[in-house]
């Protein structure tokens, strides 16, 4: 979901006491250079800068300072006034804001102990591989990719993180949950029987308005969540909370997918169909043993707001909510519980489990290749509902098909 649909979420501040019982970690804080801290120790403090100034890029770094044990030390973005907004809010120093396509780079060159990146997605890919290049660890929002080379790049850079003793983290607040976490864990026990089949849903309101320029890239920049090249349209950017959650239960790569989308909820100018993102998806994707997942999502208009999964098996039905219930009805019921808070809660636990990881050098990195599963699933149902055909898991791979944005025009 977007920063601007989850403004009502984000009203839970995190307290700083929530935040040292997530993290064990000792108050008393000291910072260190980031050459001394690639040998971590709980004491000493992360350094990290931020990728992407916009409104997550700000909104989490308020929590990694609630955490108490990073340190901000530098920020890029394309536009000079983004940098600045989150600079100026975390006292940044002026030489360490920097700028364009390439600003990242010039904050790698500072050599943090970690990015936090909060760019729009079509970018992730480059900037997670050139900061595990550089020797940073990578905290990175979802989605990883909005294409299968981009997947294949993050998961290329994942492994090379665990060789070079290097920490990346997919900030997928559903993977954080405790709730999640043992609703998954009973049905792959078997508490529900063999999986048959399986429904995932995203449904949400406009969340990025109808303006878009496809004449001015920065203002594509600007407003990427409409663009279908840098945000990978709406199935991978946002909906992918949905398949996410679909893909940890079924815990297999689908075969094939058959879907359509189309674009008649938003009102659009009539320029550049072929840029803008869609406003409805459905897809049907066939797994393995014949098990079926029906997806379904919608980002327009009013009345409904769900991230919902349901698993069904022979002797009951799991069902989650990312925000409310989390349950499984039948022969082995689970009474789980309700989520209020997910979005920050998850994001907190992430930054709680990203430091304790660099701290404690536990370089598995396990976020990375689910992360990598999930999107390739959007871009399998993407690539059919665009066809209006049926595509298959290894056609998609073979085809390798890449997004390209135009990035004339723009500063480096
Ligand atoms: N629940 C969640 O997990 C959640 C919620 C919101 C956003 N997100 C993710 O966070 C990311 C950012 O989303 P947002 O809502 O903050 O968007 P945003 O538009 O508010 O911010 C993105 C920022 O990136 C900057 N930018 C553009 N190109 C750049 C580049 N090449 N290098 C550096 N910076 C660049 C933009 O200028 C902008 O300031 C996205 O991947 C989005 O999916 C995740």
């Amino acid at each position: 979901m977007s920063q601007q649909q989850s403004s009502s979420a984000n009203t839970n501040r995190v307290t700083r006491r929530r935040f040292v019982a997530g993290t064990g970690a000792a108050l008393a804080l000291t910072a260190v250079s980031a050459e001394v801290a690639r040998g971590y120790s709980a004491n000493q403090k992360v350094t990290i800068g931020i990728i992407g100034c916009g409104g997550r890029g700000v909104w989490i770094g308020d929590l990694f300072q609630q955490h108490g044990g990073y340190q901000i030390v530098g920020a890029a973005d394309y536009f000079q006034q983004r940098v600045d907004n989150l600079g100026n809010k975390f006292q940044i120093k002026e030489a360490n804001r920097f700028t364009g396509l390439s600003g990242y780079k010039r904050l790698l060159d500072m050599k943090p102990d970690a990015v936090v990146i909060e760019s729009p997605p079509y970018f992730h890919p480059d900037q997670t591989w050139d900061a595990v290049d550089a020797g940073c660890h990578a905290f990175v929002a979802k989605p990883i990719a909005v294409d299968v080379p981009g997947c294949l790049r993050f998961l290329e850079a994942g492994k090379r993180a665990t060789e070079k003793k290097r920490c990346v983290l997919v900030d997928f607040q559903t993977r954080a949950d405790g709730l999640y976490q043992e609703c998954v864990r009973r049905v792959h026990a078997g508490d529900i029987g063999p999986i048959v089949s399986a429904e995932a849903v995203y449904y949400t309101g406009g969340t990025w308005g109808v303006e878009f320029d496809p004449s001015d890239p920065e203002k594509r920049l600007l407003r990427w969540g409409r663009d279908r090249i840098l945000s990978g349209d709406i199935i991978t950017e946002q909906n992918i909370h949905a398949l996410d959650v679909a893909t940890w239960f079924l815990d297999r790569d689908p075969i094939k997918a058959y879907g359509m989308c189309n674009r008649r909820g938003r009102q659009d100018p009539a320029a550049a169909p072929d840029v803008l993102c869609n406003d409805a998806f459905a897809c049907v994707f066939l797994f393995p043993d014949d098990v079926l997942l029906s997806f379904a999502s919608k980002q327009y208009g009013t009345g409904i707001e769900d991230i919902g999964c349901w698993v069904f098996g022979p002797k009951g039905t799991a069902e989650t909510h990312y925000w409310g219930a989390v349950l499984i009805r039948g022969e082995k019921s689970f009474k789980g519980g309700k989520l209020a808070h997910l979005y920050t809660d998850g994001a907190v636990a992430n930054i709680a489990a990203f430091h304790k990881a660099i701290v404690e050098g536990e370089h598995s990195n396990r976020t990375v290749a689910p992360s990598v599963r999930s999107n390739l699933t959007t871009i399998l149902g993407r690539t059919a509902a665009y066809r209006r055909a049926e595509v298959s898991w290894d056609e998609m791979l073979k085809a390798g098909e890449k997004l390209e944005f135009p990035l004339k025009g723009l500063k480096s």
